[in-house]
């Protein structure tokens, strides 16, 4: 039988751990996010990927306890007439402007992904599980459109909890919107990204 030679193995696992972290990383610690985004979004293939990329997040059990609408093109006009709609149910007095404006942010990028945690029963996996889940493919979808050279948005606001917004996308009172991801291209890449320190989040316990 071949002998293991575990101080060989050893000594590659060390240095493995002690060199430079890849370029993908550092790519990471670079991201930002893009509130102006235009056409092209993701499509086809590269958009297939991403979305693999994203929905191969963790998932305690592999409830899956997701789903995602995808909005783009003419249909965002229905998205729009929906924040219109909640505007309105909220501001007896919302002008034309106002509701021009609600209108218009459905058309904030070509691609919007609405990331909504449809909740499944079980005993060891408690709501905000799910929820955070669902947050997470939310970012690791941000995450690889970053990497393919997209650029993306997460936002909420009084449309991801508004009950008039949510009916009318066909969203069980029972689940939630986490998330809108609005994903496309941004006009510059030169945006300014706040540092962030190791040191500031993370402690050596205890
Ligand atoms: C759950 C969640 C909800 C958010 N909602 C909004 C929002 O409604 N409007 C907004 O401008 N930014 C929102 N953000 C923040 C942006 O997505 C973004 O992270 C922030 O502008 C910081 O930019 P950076 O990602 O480049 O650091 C949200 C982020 C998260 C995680």
């Amino acid at each position: 039988m071949m002998k293991v030679n575990w101080e060989k193995i050893a000594t590659k696992t060390m240095q493995q751990h002690l060199k430079p972290a890849p370029d993908s990383v550092a790519q990471m610690a670079q991201r930002r996010s893009y509130p102006r985004l235009q056409e092209p979004a993701p499509s086809g293939e590269v958009l297939t990927s991403i979305l693999q990329a994203g929905l191969r997040s963790p998932d305690h059990m592999h409830l899956r306890p997701w789903r995602f609408l995808s909005i783009s093109g003419d249909d965002r006009k229905h998205l729009g007439d929906l924040f219109v709609n909640h505007i309105v149910a909220e501001q007896d007095d919302a002008s034309p402007e106002i509701q021009a404006q609600a209108h218009t942010k459905a058309f904030r990028a070509p691609l919007i992904l609405v990331g909504v945690a449809a909740y499944k029963e079980h005993p060891k996996v408690p709501k905000i599980e799910q929820a955070v889940s669902t947050g997470g493919v939310l970012n690791n979808i941000g995450l690889a459109a970053y990497h393919c050279g997209f650029g993306a948005v997460w936002r909420t606001g009084p449309y991801a909890y508004s009950d008039i917004v949510k009916a009318g996308l066909g969203i069980d009172e029972h689940e939630d919107i986490i998330g809108y991801l609005y994903l496309g291209t941004p006009p510059s890449w030169d945006r300014k990204m706040t540092p962030v320190e190791v040191d500031d989040f993370v402690v050596t316990w205890p």
